[in-house]
């Protein structure tokens, strides 16, 4: 599938994205660049975030790559606070930065439950809550959190990246919630497989256990979809920029499935 732009929706706006280095966040943060926005790029992969940034000022706007660890709070507020030095407001965030083991239940120590819900699910939080009076002193600004498929329903070897994702999903509804008083909109999108270094990843750890290699597991995995393949993450990036434009300002609290419609609710 192709991306197509049709206009610049974001011209003069910031938009701040987690885990931007790769993947769907640097696909969320090189579209609203496409679109015009300002972009800040929080990631603790400063090489692959500079390379991202350097993807966004190529398309001629301003973009700012910053080292954040979204498990810290310290991190967190450092980066809003340097975003809001820059350009003084934020339009629209993307919470994305997240990891996934792939271990099963048995194997899954309280170090590693820990960690995916530090990062899945805290660092969430602490983005959100480090941008939320921002947001509400502004009377205006979008949250888009990524979850996933998992927050819904699940399979083997996801205990604690399904609960992260669920959390997430709950999360989402209390931010919307106390935050649409101050005309200011937080949504989840709960993307299916999406062809990033994360599921290839997956693909060479959980294909392995089923006999499979990297390529026939993620072949597999496509079947899965009644779409027949897996998303690009530009895909995700059209929904997120989409939910932080103004033709979604009434679409609110919501964990929207963009996985070719394999979960239905
Ligand atoms: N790829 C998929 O199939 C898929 C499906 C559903 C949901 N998701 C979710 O989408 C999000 C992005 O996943 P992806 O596939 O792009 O993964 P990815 O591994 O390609 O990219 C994740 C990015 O997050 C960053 N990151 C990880 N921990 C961080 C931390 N503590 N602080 C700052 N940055 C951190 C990484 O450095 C990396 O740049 C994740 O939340 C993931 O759970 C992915």
């Amino acid at each position: 599938m192709e991306e197509k732009i049709f206009g610049k929706r974001f011209v003069g706006q910031v938009a701040l994205v987690t885990g931007a280095a790769k993947g769907i966040g640097e696909a969320c943060a090189l579209r609203f660049a496409k679109e015009g926005a300002n972009v800040a790029l929080l990631d603790f992969d400063d090489a692959n975030n500079e390379k991202a940034a350097a993807a966004c000022r190529a398309q001629g706007v301003e973009a700012l790559a910053i080292h954040c660890d979204v498990s810290s709070k310290e991190s967190v507020q450092a980066a809003v606070d340097q975003v809001m030095q820059k350009w003084g407001r934020i339009d629209a965030v993307v919470a994305s930065a997240g990891v996934y083991s792939g271990l099963m239940l048995p194997d899954v120590t309280l170090a590693q439950w820990q960690r995916t819900i530090d990062i899945n699910l805290t660092g969430v939080f602490l983005t959100n809550q480090a941008v939320a009076p921002i947001l509400m002193k502004q009377k205006s600004g979008s949250i888009v959190n990524i979850s996933s498929m998992a927050g819904k329903t699940s399979w083997p070897s996801s205990a604690e990246y399904s609960a992260s994702k669920s959390g997430v999903i709950g999360l989402t509804r209390s931010v919307a919630v106390e935050l649409a008083p101050y005309g200011v909109t937080c949504n989840a999108i709960c993307p299916g497989n999406t062809l990033t270094d994360m599921v290839r990843n997956v693909a060479a750890l959980v294909g392995g256990r089923d006999g499979l290699n990297a390529e026939e597991w993620l072949a597999m995995r496509a079947k899965d979809s009644p779409a027949q393949r897996l998303a690009e993450p530009w895909e995700i990036g059209g929904v997120a920029t989409f939910l932080a434009s103004n033709d979604a300002r009434y679409l609110n609290g919501q964990a929207l499935e963009v996985d070719g419609g394999m979960v239905m609710s």
